[in-house]
């Protein structure tokens, strides 16, 4: 941790002090005497875990966790670099809050916290000379003592050095309780495998397995919260485990997690393909906890792009796991990651995509805009296939990629589905939103007392994003 006056102090975690912070420390404070704190999140679902735990520690350390962004006291930026567009957006929403900031001790206290403080470190406090913290993925665990101490001392913090985590984010009950239904856990940290275009192995650092004592401590305890589902995170989870002494595999986690009982579902993303294998395939075919949906992005269909992109497979290697994985998980659902306009992609290339997706028939294709992000092995490369085109070709995708969910949605029609009831739908109260188990959102009419619970739903209507059917039973 790099501290701007170099006089860091070891703040002990004492709400008391928090509670003493007086209103003359924020102009707008309106919570009686504990500083308010807005979390917004952008980019990945591991994002939303650490803003997750983020909250979880805030609030034991005796800030206020408030939705609320206008009265706010603090607001965290929890960001992503993957892609320009998402840093461009974090840019905008500082610089409007900043607006109305003032002088920098009288407004809102302003933190960028998570890839884009680790990807530009010091220059944020160049760009955005009102944020007061700037704090990468590693380091946020640390964010109640740097608060503290910027709140105290009147200083701003660069938090950025590449260290592990420190121990205290083992401690599984800083996690935020509100959640009930489904909570990500996550089981590794970082990247090792350099995709020429990706700035998360820079960001994220190397990969780090967390020991599985700790995962199955979490999720026992998540359970016993009533969680129903859990998503396993990690850039790769295939390689979960390569760095465990004595040797411990993603199947071996798996199995342990399955054994466990209570837990009704279990996800994870993201698999590599070039490290999907069949023993992977069997456990999801063999271990009832485990859904029928797979995250398997392709990036590209075109041999010669997946080289450039350093991704260590062709597209028949991929096209026959995915083969494999139809034969051993029949009605498996799969969905995909797909750059469009990486540097030198012709139109050529760009049909081989196309193929792919014809091939494959994701229920869902997440589509990019290629960007060049600092740090990557791509940046170097001319940024050579024009915006337009690269519109064109994201449309185009889209377009096909709609036909074809509308399509296989077809396969659910009067068909009964075991749904995870989640939630109340926002567009009217009387219905309810879930999900199968392959993924497909449900909407249906249905009381309220079914939501946490697993139920049976005859599918009526289908269309591309929902289906929608009537409660069967329970
Ligand atoms: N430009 C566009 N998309 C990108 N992704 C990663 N880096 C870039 C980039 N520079 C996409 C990949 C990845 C997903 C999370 O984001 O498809 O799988
Ligand atoms: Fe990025 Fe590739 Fe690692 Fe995924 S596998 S996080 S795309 S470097």
């Amino acid at each position: 941790m790099k501290d701007k006056d170099n006089n860091i102090k070891d703040i002990t975690p004492n709400s008391m002090r928090l509670k003493n912070l007086s209103k003359a420390h924020f102009s707008n404070q309106s919570s009686e005497c504990h500083p308010k704190v807005f979390i917004k999140t952008f980019g990945c679902q591991m994002n939303d875990y650490d803003s997750e735990i983020l909250r979880g520690i805030l609030r034991k350390r005796g800030f206020v966790v408030s939705g609320d962004l206008e009265s706010a006291d603090i607001v965290l930026f929890n960001t992503c670099s993957v892609r320009e567009h998402a840093e461009r957006r974090v840019y905008g929403q500082i610089a409007s809050l900043a607006h109305g900031k003032g002088q920098m001790t009288n407004g809102k206290m302003i933190g960028l916290v998570g890839c884009m403080a680790q990807a530009h470190k010091e220059k944020i406090l160049k760009d955005l000379p009102y944020v007061d913290l700037v704090c990468g993925p590693q380091h946020i665990y640390q964010i109640p003592d740097y608060l503290e101490d910027i709140i105290l001392n009147k200083k701003k913090i660069v938090a950025v050095d590449e260290k592990q985590r420190p121990a205290d984010r083992e401690n599984h009950d800083f996690r935020d309780e509100t959640k009930r239904i489904k909570a990500y856990v996550t089981i590794m940290e970082g990247c090792n495998n350099f995709c020429s275009y990706c700035i998360v192995p820079y960001v994220r650092g190397r990969e780090k397995s967390r020991p599985p004592e700790l995962i199955i401590k979490e999720i026992t305890s998540l359970l016993k919260r009533g969680i129903k589902e859990i998503t396993l995170l990690g850039q790769n989870v295939n390689s979960y485990g390569k760095d465990i002494a004595g040797g411990y595999s993603f199947c071996d986690l798996l199995k342990k997690i399955d054994a466990i009982g209570d837990l009704r579902r279990l996800r994870f993303v993201t698999s590599h393909p070039k490290d999907a294998e069949e023993e992977m395939f069997r456990a999801m075919a063999k271990l009832p906890t485990i859904c029928e949906s797979l995250h398997l992005p392709v990036q590209s269909g075109s041999d010669r792009i997946l080289k450039c992109m350093n991704r260590k497979y062709s597209k028949d290697d991929y096209l026959r796991k995915i083969e494999l994985l139809r034969k051993i998980v029949p009605g498996c659902s799969l969905s995909t990651d797909i750059i469009v306009g990486y540097p030198g992609e012709t139109d050529e290339d760009f049909r081989q995509t196309v193929e792919i997706i014809k091939q494959v028939r994701y229920d869902t294709a997440y589509i990019f805009k290629y960007s060049p992000r600092p740090l990557t092995r791509a940046a170097g490369l001319e940024d050579d296939v024009p915006q337009s085109v690269k519109e064109e070709r994201n449309q185009e995708l889209l377009n096909l990629q709609k036909k074809i969910v509308r399509c296989n949605n077809e396969k659910y029609r009067n068909k009964e589905l075991g749904v995870l009831v989640e939630s109340a739908s926002d567009k009217d109260e009387k219905f309810l939103v879930g999900r199968s188990r392959t993924g497909k959102m449900v909407v249906f009419e249905g009381p309220r007392e079914l939501i946490g619970k697993i139920i049976g739903v005859r599918v009526g209507e289908v269309n591309t994003s929902t289906l929608s059917g009537e409660w069967a039973r329970l």
